[in-house]
């Protein structure tokens, strides 16, 4: 899938150098941002969005992690679980991506920063940075939330190994109306057992 317009273009390039910067520090985000992009995309066609929608869920999936180059290191690399104080420099993440992201200064780049900024947010109101609930989250932030679950439970993880897609489905089950929408949800299901997806699945 392609970006079109020439701004999204132009902040997809910029966006990219930070991206690599981000892959010196810490590779696994970026091979997850891959995978998250394409796995929101295509929840994205499924579900409907075209335009500029569809250009901002390619643009925030790919860097929904960028705002981890302003996470220490000693924060970032840790194997054991964070503590209280670690975890709060840890979610600051959502919004130092879209801070990043509005620092282009380019006019369209406002939603997928906006984006960015609630990718962790919860359905019910309990994430983060704002406490959003319902469809007050943007649609394209819903969309990547349930991809980036997905694959950060698919992959090996320094505080997890990999988990199986029946387990993986069967936690997102439980998250659905809590940590994620209902309807983006259904529509997941439906990508996730096309043939596309078949080989991302264990
Ligand atoms: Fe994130």
């Amino acid at each position: 899938m392609e970006l079109n317009d020439p701004a999204m273009k132009v902040l997809y390039a910029y966006t990219r150098a930070l991206s690599v910067a981000l892959d010196y520090r810490d590779q696994p985000t970026r091979l997850h941002s891959e995978r998250v992009r394409d796995l929101s995309a295509s929840i994205a066609v499924r579900h409907g969005l075209s335009g500029a929608d569809l250009e901002a869920v390619l643009i925030a999936a790919s860097f929904h992690d960028i705002g981890k180059i302003g996470v220490p290191d000693h924060i970032l690399m840790k194997t054991a679980p964070f503590s209280a104080d670690e975890w709060e420099k840890m979610k600051r993440h959502a919004e130092i991506g879209s801070d990043i992201i509005a620092a282009t200064g380019i006019t369209e780049a406002e939603r997928a920063s906006k984006v960015i900024r609630h990718h962790h947010e919860h359905f019910d109101g309990s994430g983060y940075p704002d406490g959003l609930a319902g469809m007050s989250i943007p649609i394209c932030s819903r969309i990547i939330s349930i991809a980036d679950s997905y694959d950060a439970m698919a992959v090996t993880r320094s505080y997890h190994p990999p988990r199986k897609h029946e387990e993986i489905m069967a936690i997102l089950h439980d998250e659905t109306g809590v940590k994620h929408d209902p309807q983006v949800m259904a529509t997941f299901y439906k990508v996730i057992e096309s043939d596309s997806f078949r080989e991302m699945r264990r």
